[in-house]
């Protein structure tokens, strides 16, 4: 199946073979790793497929889902108290501190002491005694201790990692490099998709994590591996489709939200009609459809872009390939470089650049707005007729 709008994992998982083997290689020898892709490049699916393939030890962390630092320690501490046997110890403990002791003697799988002193934090945490700093690094602690005692190595997933930032100031970073530095028994997977953020956490010389884990770059999926698992797919399904898939496929560089949105409009289609066969046009009228479903999250970015003097207008030479004489080339590079560092524009060469987004690249190659009213898009090198 083609999926689209959650992680995929199993047989939906199309690709990534090098990286599979790289990223397994060092989660496998406890090596910690961050993994850096504009959104919707299939991070998270590389993690949840690796994670259920190796049926790894793990905790996975969305820092994009919690609103505080508080409320991410006890995430943590939840999912720690997993690998002690123990559910839910959170509520539990707010429950009745009593009954979660009770229980504690008689099922816990670690020394008992760990558990009274996280009881004594929770405590300290509802009494508001300790910061959330403390609270956090303690829950971070804690995973090594319980994987310690437990003999495991945990692997612990930290997704969309840059978002700490919004809930906290960016002295955690230091913090946290200083208490996770020691762990023995966990190996950090850190996920982040805003480039500027993400190398200044991991690549800045100055920066505490710096060194800290290797870097691995995902871009699109590989072009034959996604023709391959159609033609399986397709002829699995007995559907007959016109060659234009292939050249669709092509068009979309690999992007593998755009492409599984496709192919999945593709497949319903087919699916809607009395004959299952696919025509070009139905290529073409799916591809519409996810161009227009992603359209007003890209105007969105537009008008961001819009509001700094010249990203704009270098974006927008580079979607429709014009050299501007009017900017000089310090501005150019300073523009290409903060581009490059909000994720919209990828270095191909020296001084050569690509927009990261096929997208967003065709939606700046439209002629104004009326165009695009009557839903009529040109892609540009792609022979529609
Ligand atoms: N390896 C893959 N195989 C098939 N589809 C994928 C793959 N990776 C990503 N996708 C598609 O892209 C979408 C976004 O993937 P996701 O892992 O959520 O990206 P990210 O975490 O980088 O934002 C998925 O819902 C799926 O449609
Ligand atoms: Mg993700």
């Amino acid at each position: 199946m083609f999926k689209s709008g959650m992680p995929v994992y199993g047989k939906d998982f199309i690709d990534r073979k090098q990286h599979l083997i790289k990223f397994n290689t060092f989660i496998k020898n406890n090596q910690h790793i961050m993994i850096k892709a504009p959104r919707r490049y299939g991070k998270t699916s590389l993690v949840v497929h690796l994670f259920e393939t190796h049926k790894y030890n793990k905790i996975y962390i969305d820092i994009k889902r919690v609103n505080s630092l508080e409320s991410l320690a006890k995430q943590i501490i939840n999912e720690a108290y997993k690998y002690a046997g123990i559910n839910g110890i959170i509520q539990k403990a707010k429950d009745s501190i009593s009954h979660l002791f009770k229980q504690l003697k008689t099922t816990i799988k670690i020394d008992i002491e760990i558990a009274e002193l996280t009881i004594e934090t929770l405590e300290r945490n509802e009494k508001k005694q300790i910061d959330e700093v403390e609270f956090f690094l303690y829950a971070i602690e804690l995973v090594e201790e319980i994987a310690k005692q437990k003999n495991l190595n945990i692997k612990f997933a930290f997704d969309e990692f840059q978002d700490i930032l919004l809930i906290t100031d960016n002295k955690i970073l230091d913090k946290l490099r200083s208490v996770i530095q020691h762990h023995q028994n966990v190996t950090y997977i850190f996920l982040g998709s805003i480039e500027s953020i993400m190398n200044k956490i991991f690549a800045n010389k100055t920066s505490p994590f710096f060194h800290f884990a290797r870097v691995i770059e995902l871009d699109g999926l590989d072009i034959n591996e996604l023709k391959s698992f159609c033609k399986v797919f397709f002829k699995s399904k007995k559907i007959i489709y016109d060659e234009f898939l292939f050249e669709i496929i092509a068009y979309l560089e690999g992007h593998p939200y755009y492409t599984m949105k496709t192919l999945q409009s593709v497949y319903y289609k087919s699916l809607e009609q009395s004959s299952q066969d696919i025509t070009k046009q139905d290529c073409i009228t799916a591809l519409n459809e996810a161009f227009f479903e992603t359209k007003s999250y890209l105007e969105e970015i537009i008008e961001k872009i819009k509001q700094k003097k010249y990203q704009y207008k270098v974006l927008w030479n580079l979607a429709n390939e014009i050299k501007d004489a009017n900017i000089d080339s310090l501005t150019l590079y300073k523009t290409y470089k903060s581009l490059q560092n909000l994720g919209y524009i990828t270095k191909v060469d020296r001084g050569e650049y690509c927009i990261s987004d096929i997208f967003l690249k065709i939606l700046l190659q439209q002629n104004g707005d009326r165009q695009m009213f009557n839903e009529r898009i040109e892609f540009k090198g792609l022979m529609l007729v």
